[in-house]
């Protein structure tokens, strides 16, 4: 019997989250970069393939996990590789979890002097006074499920009577929210690539097109509805501030291989971070595979840099 040379690759996508689209969508292109006379790739889906995933556990050299949000990006299918003893892409189980969970990140983020805009957390059931909160915050104000993503559940709250209906709104997708600070300003996101140690990727600013009041799912997806520049075309102090930033939030989240950090650059140019992604998005043209052509490096390289970090990085508990 001839033994498969090529590298037996899980990949791990779909699952149940809102984001299960996006994570088909980048999975196809996955599949169509990574050279078949390397790797042999199977899908496997959380959403029905669970049982027969931990029956090939065996079979399997490295995992790559393309699941955004909740069971996915946030450290539960992580655990599960490492019971099963697979290697897999990008951050472990409490870096996800930290990352993924916008209360604990920004908890970290501050513990670590990353500027981040000042917020109250709310939970399911919890009284809270709308007049309180916007006399902190300030108007308007920004509401996010806690473990959410590609802009779920959230809205903009100008007007502080509307703050109870964006809360009840958020809640219907997580248990916790929270209520932001809303800056003004650019946006910028910063791309973190490798082990030991992780460099910090050209930016990319996010400039979603008219009707869109913030970078929004639709501003996300919708091809066209969102210009996207990459290198930045910001001075190269805001640059390189920012990506000491990126690299900060990276380290602060104990994150492994692999992040892209979102920022906004405010109207005096400061420098606030909003949110860091374990598991960007990973078509082609996405934000993070955009960063690492820039930096040279080309999808099909970048996929292979990953599982091979993963087969670096297996059991060294990072
Ligand atoms: N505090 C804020 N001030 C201004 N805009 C914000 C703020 N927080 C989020 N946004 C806008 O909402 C988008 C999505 O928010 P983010 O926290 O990155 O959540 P997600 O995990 O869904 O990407 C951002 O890309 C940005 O356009
Ligand atoms: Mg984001």
């Amino acid at each position: 019997m001839i033994r498969e040379k090529r590298l037996r690759v899980a990949l791990i996508c779909g699952g149940n989250s809102a984001e299960r689209e996006v994570s088909l969508a980048g999975a196809r292109e996955i599949e169509k970069a990574l050279d078949p006379a390397k790797y042999s790739v199977v899908r496997f889906d959380p959403a029905s393939d669970l049982e027969t995933l931990i029956k090939h556990s065996h079979e399997i050299d490295v995992a790559f996990v393309l699941l955004h949000g909740p069971y996915g990006e946030d450290g539960t299918i992580q655990g599960m590789l490492e019971l099963l003893n697979i290697p897999y892409q990008g951050s472990g189980v409490l870096g996800s979890a930290m990352a993924m969970n916008k209360h604990m990140a920004k908890t970290q983020y501050m513990q670590a002097g990353i500027p981040t805009p000042d917020w109250v957390m709310i939970k399911k059931d919890q009284n809270f006074s709308p007049s309180e909160i916007s006399k902190r915050l300030g108007l308007p104000m920004m509401v996010k499920p806690c473990i959410q993503g590609s802009s779920v559940g959230m809205s903009i709250v100008r007007r502080e009577r509307d703050l109870r209906k964006a809360i009840e709104q958020a809640l219907e997708f997580d248990h916790r929210i929270i209520v932001e600070q809303f800056i003004q300003g650019r946006e910028l996101t910063g791309g973190v690539l490798g082990l030991d140690p992780p460099r910090a990727l050209p930016l990319v600013e996010v400039i979603p097109g008219e009707g869109h009041e913030f970078f929004d799912y639709e501003a996300k997806y919708t091809p066209g509805a969102t210009r996207e520049l990459c290198p930045a075309p910001v001075e190269e102090p805001v640059t390189r501030k920012a990506q000491e930033l990126a690299l900060a939030a990276h380290e602060a989240l104990r994150l492994t291989a692999y992040s892209r950090t979102d920022m906004i650059l405010d109207e005096s140019g400061s420098l606030w971070v909003i949110e860091t992604n374990t598991i960007p998005g990973m078509t082609p043209t996405s934000l993070f595979p955009q960063a690492a052509k820039a930096a040279g490096i080309e999808f099909p390289r970048l996929l292979e840099m990953l599982l091979e970090m993963a087969v670096k990085a297996h059991r060294q508990c990072l």
